[in-house]
């Protein structure tokens, strides 16, 4: 059973918060700051401060599991900084009566627009023209030179329907594309009329799309999706984008087929063992790669600082935090002290 506070709550927070959040959280009760390295919260786990510590403000690259959790046995509340959960352990942290939240749809247009940004830099070779430029390489205007391919008028192929992806579908309209997309559930009609957008196996996704672009979350069923077989089946001129997590792609057969032609290139965001690189992707020069940007703008990485706040401070203060995870928490906890 874990203890009511008797005083202000004691907050962890792992990451350093654009915008005026942390001054919000310090007013809320004493306020623990790791300087932000990957390791932060794993090194924190073994002092005697963090069994105290209610709330914990984190991001995903911090393990949120068995370990987090039985190390800190006043804990009320995750809230991620992100909208992927996949680093948090979800059942474990409900078992142990956790409030789990993040930051959902203040991020879904900057991760569209950066997935748009990977596409068109994929297709029309901009980056590997800049290092050619850049590197003194650039002879003069030719017909035939550095040729990419055509956007406008194609088909691209959405994995995962959910906000990011019908934000990525609704951009396609203005470059007049079919949209496919691949989901477990079916959009709603009105959805789907809206963004022109018709739902298909990934099979046919694959064989199809001029441009797969993934928006999907990281879980057990999810990770190395698109491996050697669905890359095989994709288009030698086709183009993957990947703004969703890293593990979705099983990199080394990525790499394979970047190399071998089996598809003509790829827009990354994200990674398989991130930060590291499978080796001989960054060799590749078919291959866009960005370092995690996808939520990365002044206003939307000051709104998932406000809503992380917002969520801590809401569970915290017993209040229902605008976007959990985990509802049955918060249910169970509102029955007990009901029942009191
Ligand atoms: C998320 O929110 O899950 C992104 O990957 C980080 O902004």
């Amino acid at each position: 059973m874990r203890r009511r506070p008797s005083c202000p709550p004691r907050i962890l927070v792992t990451v350093s918060l654009p915008g005026r959040a942390t001054g919000r959280l310090e007013r809320l009760g004493p306020v623990a700051n790791l300087r932000r390295s990957n390791r932060a919260l794993a090194e924190a786990l073994g002092s005697p401060r963090f069994r105290k510590i209610e709330g914990i403000l984190c991001t995903i690259s911090d393990p949120i599991d068995m370990r987090t959790l039985s190390a800190a046995p006043a804990l009320r509340v995750v809230s991620s900084f992100g909208v992927g959960l996949d680093h948090v352990d979800l059942e474990a942290a409900t078992r142990h009566g956790v409030l789990v939240c993040h930051t959902p749809g203040v991020l879904t247009e900057a991760t569209a627009d950066l997935a748009w940004g990977l596409l068109l830099d994929a297709a029309r070779r901009i980056t590997e023209g800049d290092r050619l430029v850049r590197g003194g390489g650039f002879g003069g205007y030719s017909p035939s030179f550095q040729l990419g391919q055509e956007v406008f008028g194609r088909t691209l192929g959405i994995v995962g329907f959910g906000r990011i992806g019908q934000a990525v579908a609704r951009r396609a309209r203005g470059f007049g594309m079919r949209v496919l997309y691949a989901s477990p559930r079916r959009a709603p009609r009105a959805i789907e009329r809206r963004l022109g957008a018709r739902r298909a196996s990934l099979d046919t996704l694959l064989t199809r799309a001029d441009f797969v672009s993934l928006h999907l979350p990281l879980t057990r069923q999810t990770r190395h999706l698109i491996g050697a077989r669905a890359l095989s089946r994709m288009k030698p001129t086709s183009i993957l984008v990947n703004t969703a997590r890293g593990p979705v792609v099983d990199e080394r057969a990525l790499v394979h087929a970047l190399r071998a032609g089996t598809i003509a290139a790829a827009g990354l965001d994200v990674y398989e063992r991130e930060p590291l690189l499978t080796p001989g992707l960054a060799r590749l020069p078919n291959v866009v790669l960005a370092p995690h940007l996808g939520s990365a703008t002044l206003q939307t990485r000051k709104a998932m600082a406000d809503l992380a706040v917002e969520n801590l401070i809401a569970a915290l203060r017993g209040r229902r935090p605008p976007h959990l995870a985990n509802p049955d928490v918060f249910s169970r906890r509102k029955s007990r002290r009901g029942a009191r």
